[in-house]
């Protein structure tokens, strides 16, 4: 079965998206782009909410891009069983997937180039969850209820 990822973003990130795409179809993946197109105005949430539905539902991994990463990754992390992460470096890319089982990927476009944000992607795809110790951890990220 085909590999797929979910990307999306907003218009500060539409065109290092586009490149990111291109960089996950030539390790095989599938990609399902649910905007934004074009660099004209929009809203991050709306964009991050359809990528994490997806990843919700168990569709694939998925990709935000915005200008920091940091509204996608709050948006994304009010969906059940999301676990989205900012990352700028390949380090925190690699330990997100190993330690954190990270499922989403956020890049802020204005923060880090494009070379770097292809090897952060290629990373994050090529790194496994380790398992062990860190399920637990992983368990205990959603609160415990306080009603
Ligand atoms: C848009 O100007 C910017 O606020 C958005 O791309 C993102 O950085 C929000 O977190």
């Amino acid at each position: 079965m085909a590999k797929t990822l979910i990307v999306g973003s907003d218009h500060a990130g539409v065109e290092l998206k586009k490149e990111l795409a291109d960089v996950a179809r030539e390790l095989g993946y599938e990609i399902n782009d649910v905007g934004t197109h074009s660099t004209e105005s929009t809203d991050y949430p709306d964009y991050a909410h359809q990528v994490a539905s997806a990843v919700s539902r168990g569709e694939g991994l998925g990709l935000l891009v915005c200008g920091t990463g940091l509204g996608m990754s709050m948006s994304a992390n009010r969906h059940p069983g999301v676990r989205a992460a900012v990352c700028g470096d390949v380090h925190s890319a690699a330990m997100a997937r190993r330690h954190n089982d990270a499922n989403v990927l956020c890049i802020g476009s204005r923060i880090v180039g494009t070379g770097l944000a292809g090897e952060i992607l290629k990373v994050f795809l090529s790194s496994s969850f380790e398992g062990g110790r860190h399920e637990r951890r992983v368990h205990k990220i959603d609160p415990p209820d306080e009603s």
